[in-house]
Formats: structure tokens, sequence, C-alpha cells
């Protein structure tokens, strides 16, 4: 029986996903807008089989994570009209303590894998709806560069986008990313925002700025205007941040170290860097800066903060077979 492997990289939001209008189709309340990259990806087999399995990075799951595996393989099933059972083995090429997610790369990838295990050759705006249905970020790493996820009007239409048709992004972009803390996060993307949306007063006033901010974005990048899109990213970041501290009961994923990075960042800004942070559910940080400049700005945030791990990446692929 054919296996088929995928790879799928992860991808890091410069205008926020941050809440659900629809739990069970995984529906937004606002567009969003990513840059896919190319250091972190997961690389995911699958293979038809009498049970369903899952190995993640060399571990068999089981209990309430295979359960979650399984519903989601059931989705992709039933789209296919079929009951075919898959092995999956999946691998996260995150590098270690990279502090990075991996939701989006691995249901990005599982997708792709599955789908093709099942017999299923669909498009890539099927991919990206079925995605989307495992982790609401992994609609965006079925495509490459930058990613708009249209928030849509029902589960036809909620979707990823690239911005350019090639896919290639013209924009000098890179991404570093500051490792704060590589444990795992007390409150989930899933489970924060969700009680964000239930009652934070801020959270419309959030959505609302989100509009304004992807129109802007996106005229930043297409006048490859790095600086723009930075202050758009960063500001963006801390307004869904500030969500949570109005959220009952208030939380928040700052750490003192997330806040020292910051004012790093901020240093080399009034130094004459250009460079901008970004942050998602988690402490650790995503500086945004020119792919040519990438190795002199991890230089100087090296040298202001000689204990934490960096890791720098540029914009990558979207989800593509690799074989089978
Ligand atoms: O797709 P999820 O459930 O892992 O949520 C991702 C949420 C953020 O990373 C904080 C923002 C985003 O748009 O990726």
């Amino acid at each position: 029986m054919s296996s088929y492997t995928a790879i799928a990289h992860t991808n890091i939001a410069l205008i926020k996903y941050w809440g659900k209008r629809d739990a069970t189709y995984i529906l937004p309340y606002n567009n969003s807008l990513s840059l896919t990259l190319d250091r972190f990806y997961t690389e995911t087999t699958a293979q038809v089989a009498t049970k369903d399995t899952f190995v993640l990075d060399g571990y068999p799951v089981s209990g309430a994570a295979l359960i979650k595996f399984t519903n989601f393989l059931d989705i992709l099933r039933q789209y296919g009209q079929t009951d075919q059972k898959l092995a999956i083995r999946s691998t996260n090429h995150v590098p270690t303590a990279a502090g990075l997610a991996s939701s989006a790369s691995g249901l990005a990838a599982l997708t792709l894998a599955a789908t093709k295990a099942l017999n299923l050759d669909l498009t890539k705006p099927e991919l990206s709806r079925l995605a989307r249905r495992g982790s609401g970020s992994a609609c965006r790493s079925i495509y490459g560069g930058f990613v708009e996820w249209q928030k849509g009007h029902d589960d036809s239409d909620s979707l990823a986008v690239p911005l350019a048709t090639d896919e290639q992004t013209t924009l000098d972009i890179a991404m570093i990313a500051v490792v704060v803390s590589n444990q795992a996060k007390k409150i989930s993307s899933r489970q924060g925002m969700s009680n964000t949306v239930a009652t934070s007063p801020f959270y419309p006033a959030f959505v609302k700025s989100c509009e304004a901010d992807i129109k802007a974005m996106k005229q930043a990048i297409s006048n490859n205007d790095l600086n723009q899109v930075g202050a758009i990213a960063e500001a963006n970041a801390l307004k869904m941040h500030a969500t949570t501290l109005g959220a009952d009961p208030p939380f928040s994923y700052f750490l003192p170290e997330t806040l020292h990075v910051i004012q790093v960042v901020k240093t080399l800004r009034q130094n004459g860097y250009l460079c901008y942070f970004t942050m998602d559910a988690g402490p650790n940080i995503k500086v945004i800066c020119a792919g040519s400049q990438s190795r002199t700005i991890a230089d100087q945030l090296k040298k202001a903060l000689p204990n934490l791990d960096l890791a720098i990446a540029k914009p990558g692929p979207g989800a593509h077979l690799i074989s089978h």
C-alpha cells in the first residue's frame, strides 16, 4: 500500500487570529495575515492501515490526544466519503527549544499526507479549509510566503489565500525567534482565546482594529515597506495581548524576560536597527527584520541577551509532497 509523505512549514501571524465565532467549524472573528517560515516544519507520512495510529516525534500517541487526532481524521474521511483507517508518523523539525508552536505545520502536513493516502486529490483551497478544522492557523500553512486567512461566511469560504500568486515574497524579510521559555504554556491558545472572547470587554475593539490593520499591512507589503510591516505587526500583537488582561479571570502570556527582550528590541530600534517584534500565545518573541540584516541583528540580540537561544527564519514554501 502506498505511503505519502508531506512537509508543511510553520507560519507566524503579523495580524493575529484570536477568537472563534464558531468553535465546531473553527470560523474566526477576523481575517488574519501570516508569513510562512523556511526553518521550522513538520514532516508527516500517512498510509492506509487496519486501525488509526499516530506516532509523534517517535512516540506512539494515546488517550485524549489520540481521540483528538482520530476526530480530525474523521473530518477528512467524511469529506472523502471513505472509512479507511490510517497509520501516521509525524516529526517536528523545530530546532530544540525554538519555542515555536507546531500545530500549524503539524495539522497542515497531516491534512495533505492523510488526504493523499485516502486517495483524495484535493486543491489547495480544499486542503486549507480542511486544515482549518484541525487548528485555525494551519489553514495558512498550506501556502508559502505571505498568506491571508479570509474569515468567510461559513465552512465553505473560510480559507487561506496567498498574497502573491507564485507565493514568492519580494519583501526582504526575516524573523528571529528569541526563546524566553521552552516550557509548555499553561493556557493553550484554544482556551486563552475562548476565555477572551467570552469575557474581555477589549475583545470587540481588537476585532475591529484588525480590519484596518489588515488593509494597512497589505498596503505596506505591496509597497515593500518593512518599517510599516513591522510597526503594524508589533502594534497588532500588543492589542491581541491587551485583550487577555481584560479577561475574567485576567491572564497574560508575558514573563518578566519577555519585557526585557521587548526593551532590547526597542533600544536596537532607537540605535538605528530596523527591527520590531511579535508574539503569540506564549512568552517567546519573534523579531521582524530585513533578511539581509538578520545576522547583524541576531548578533546584537545575542550580545544583549547572552543566555537566550535564537533562530533565524526566512520566508518558506507551502505544504507539499516529498514522496509517495
Ligand atoms: O491555530 P491556533 O489554535 O494554534 O491559534 C493560533 C493563535 C495565535 O498563534 C496566537 C495567532 C495566529 O494567528 O497564529
